[in-house]
């Protein structure tokens, strides 16, 4: 006989979020983070891991190991530290690629974020007189508007005629993907690159990334993606979908530390073309020769050979801390978890059903991360500051969001439980 699996249901009761906690498989992860704390000394409810992960309680033991080895070995660390310097970036690459769906000649950990973008526009922009446009999500993420605009600019190109922003429709806040392709398709011929976000920073929405990758190539566009918001946060494929390149950051849900070092994808496709341009540094050559010290650069194959200096070793170390944590969970349970974790937290916000307050991110599933965006009634952002006296840490976008974002990695049902407890007394 066959079980009929009835639909999650969830209930507004405190007893409901602590039963959910108690069964919830992840939960001692918890326990490997340091949560901030209120003056009371309870713990802060943290809901902005979406900007800037927790602290690993094991991140300073990773890099005390570090400065250790550097004590006693000086340069010699480089070859026998406990992790040798030399190669401490490639300690890193299976990890990094497993959580984005990548192989490991398609990863690499280095840099920051619109450093890694810029980079990887040097290879895969390259504008003609024909195809010369970027496409790009309205309200993209302002330093990836920036970063394109520039790249725009230095190939002599202007934003006027060679940027297009998929915006929404009236009165919607979220793309429809018929309107990504319809706008690839209508500029068919004079699309050079498509550059969207994984989720937007904004709204929370996740884009359907598959479809955006083939309708890109349908008309022989390169398309990368920007994955702050995505990596660690939900479920990626990057070499299945075929992604020609993408970078993200690791200080939000990769809790790498602030301005921690970024993450870069070039595809499989890409790993041997030494034809595209680059820009080049000695940590991309060839590592069979690069002590040679030749003059000519031969770059490494795939992802290693867009790498320019050697790797600064703290912030590998504080990311490895984190991504050992996330080898121990996989990406699959947390993005299963997650899903319970932001649909409770909808659900809630839904009981509490006052018209100064509403969610624009998509209500689908795999239409967004763990990121909920509250829209707040004439932007009022009082009702921000009431939350945040009263424990919470979410943040405010201008002009009218708050955003609020469960990690499934270290939050709890009864955090979100006691977040909208909090939100609905402070609207009352
Ligand atoms: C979507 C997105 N893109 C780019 C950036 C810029 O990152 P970075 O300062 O590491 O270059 C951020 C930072 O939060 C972001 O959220």
């Amino acid at each position: 006989m066959q079980m009929k699996i009835l639909p999650f249901k969830f209930e507004a009761l405190k007893d409901f979020a602590r039963e959910m906690d108690v069964r919830d498989s992840l939960k001692h992860f918890r326990e490997k983070f340091y949560i901030p704390k209120q003056l009371n000394g309870e713990d802060v409810i943290y809901l902005t891991g979406n900007s800037l992960g927790l602290q690993p309680k094991t991140t300073r033991v990773y890099i005390e190991q570090e400065l250790k080895d550097w004590e006693t070995l000086g340069v010699e660390g480089h070859f026998k530290a406990n992790n040798p310097w030399m190669a401490y970036h490639e300690l890193l690459t299976e990890q990094m690629a497993r959580i984005v769906g990548a192989n490991p000649v398609e990863t690499v950990v280095m840099n920051s974020l619109t450093v890694n973008l810029h980079l990887l526009m040097v290879s895969f922009y390259r504008p003609t007189k024909e195809r010369h446009k970027i496409v790009i999500e309205g309200g993209a993420f302002p330093s990836d508007q920036y970063a394109v605009a520039s790249q725009i600019k230095f190939h002599g190109f202007d934003t006027e005629n060679s940027l297009i922003e998929v915006q929404p429709r009236e009165n919607e806040t979220s793309l429809r993907i018929e309107d990504i392709e319809q706008t690839i398709d209508e500029n068919a011929d004079s699309i050079a690159l498509i550059l969207l976000g994984g989720v937007n920073y904004y709204t929370g929405q996740a884009y359907e990334m598959r479809r955006v990758i083939e309708a890109g190539h349908k008309i022989g566009a390169v398309v990368g993606f920007d994955l702050a918001h995505a990596a660690g946060n939900i479920e990626l494929r990057l070499h299945d979908w075929n992604v020609d390149f993408a970078a993200w950051c690791t200080y939000k849900y990769l809790n790498s530390g602030p301005g921690g070092i970024g993450g870069c994808f070039v595809h499989e496709r890409h790993a041997k073309n030494f034809d595209l341009p680059r820009f080049a540094g000695w940590w991309g050559h060839d590592k069979e020769t690069r002590f040679l010290m030749g003059p000519e650069f031969n770059p490494t194959v795939g992802a290693d050979g867009w790498l320019l200096s050697n790797s600064p070793i703290f912030q590998l170390a504080a990311l490895k801390a984190s991504l050992d944590i996330f080898e121990e969970v996989g990406m699959n349970a947390l993005v299963e978890k997650s899903k319970k974790l932001t649909g409770y937290l909808e659900f809630l916000l839904g009981e509490i059903d006052d018209e100064r307050i509403s969610v624009i991110t998509p209500a689908e599933e795999n239409r967004r991360g763990c990121q909920l965006s509250i829209r707040v009634k004439n932007a009022d952002k009082n009702l921000f500051r009431a939350i945040s006296s009263k424990g919470i840490v979410a943040d405010w976008r201008e002009p009218d969001v708050i955003r609020v974002a469960p990690v499934p990695l270290y939050n709890s049902f009864v955090d979100v439980f006691h977040f909208t407890q909090i939100l609905k007394n402070c609207l009352a």
